[in-house]
């Protein structure tokens, strides 16, 4: 006969319970996104997001310089162009706002890793992430060829990963040829391969001004009752040539995110969404939470749940967390 079993001995003080821990938070994998417009010493709050700021690029550039002194070395950039037309010019432009910022904060942060989000729904003056047809639906393929264009002008202003959002079929393939064909084929794609029409994007459409002026995205981004589906979208990006993959939105889809870490060996991103944050600041502001336990909670859930890296726009205030207790 054996004793009874005892766990609770592994829990008895807080030393053991770090010997034994099996899920840890590291400033390395953090990717902090961030919103860049232009003008000039701009830092425009973003109501829904507390603590989230659209910045110009100057004022964007001293922000990133301190998130940086923290640890977090990653950034993924968005971009507020000061016009919008038809096809999205403004994201493939050399002179665009993204390219614009990526150069200025390469220069003053060269060893940075920087994500250019690609997708077009913060160019259009319609707000799809594509050009339309002349019945107002997406066009695939042509949206494919600017997102291929787009991401060579993001490589050729100092992108260290491209990250298509877009949700178009084909487009990683025609993004890697696209980044080959111009030398640069030391760039990587983390590509959004799992991404729900979630509700819970509604706050980062204020702060991206990417609300759609018709119809909603449900024709190219995934249906929330569909987990199997998930996995066929990452293994055809994966066959198309990503490197990274992204889940998207995080917490309430972890059972995808598990799923998938089962099935691929690439690296896995998971986004906590502006809609997860402004929850948790919400509630947190409240007094209904204790802000930085859920904050933490939920960061180590989306690790345990099988997350390499967390897109979060609490990787900053994550990052002076974990400074303060080491
Ligand atoms: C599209 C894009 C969106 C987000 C990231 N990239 C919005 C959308 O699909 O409507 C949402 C991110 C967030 O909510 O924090 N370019």
């Amino acid at each position: 006969m054996y004793p009874i079993q005892r766990p609770r001995r592994l829990r008895s003080s807080a030393t053991m319970r770090a010997l034994v821990r099996e899920t840890h938070l590291a400033i390395d994998q953090f990717i902090y996104p961030v919103f860049v417009r232009s003008g000039k010493g701009r830092r425009d709050p973003i109501g829904s997001m507390p603590g989230i700021y659209q910045w110009s690029i100057d004022a964007l550039v001293e922000h990133l310089v301190d998130v940086y002194g923290l640890g977090v070395r990653t950034f993924l950039l968005f971009g507020i162009p000061h016009q919008k037309d038809d096809v999205g010019s403004q994201a493939y432009d050399d002179h665009g706002i993204v390219q614009e910022a990526l150069r200025a904060v390469r220069e003053r942060l060269p060893e940075s890793i920087l994500i250019a989000d690609l997708c077009l729904c913060e160019y259009t003056s319609h707000g799809h992430c594509g050009v339309l047809d002349p019945k107002g639906n997406v066009a695939n393929d042509p949206t494919v060829a600017i997102l291929a264009r787009t991401a060579v002008a993001q490589a050729r202003a100092g992108a260290s990963i491209v990250a298509p959002s877009d949700m178009m079929d084909g487009r990683v393939g025609a993004i890697r040829e696209a980044l080959d064909a111009n030398g640069f084929t030391e760039i990587p794609i983390m590509s959004y391969a799992a991404k729900y029409a979630s509700g819970f994007y509604g706050p980062f459409r204020e702060a991206a001004e990417n609300t759609p002026s018709f119809g909603d995205r449900k024709t190219y981004q995934m249906d929330v009752t569909n987990r199997r589906e998930a996995v066929k979208e990452v293994r055809l990006d994966l066959a198309e040539g990503a490197d990274m993959i992204i889940v998207k939105p995080a917490l309430p889809y972890l059972d995808v995110l598990r799923e998938i870490r089962e099935e691929v060996l690439v690296p896995i991103a998971a986004y906590q969404v502006s809609g997860e944050y402004a929850m948790i600041k919400a509630a947190g502001a409240n007094g209904w939470i204790e802000e930085r336990r859920v904050v933490e909670e939920s960061l180590i859930a989306i690790r345990r749940a099988g997350a390499d890296m967390i897109i979060t726009y609490f990787a900053p205030q994550m990052a002076r967390w974990l400074v303060e207790r080491a």
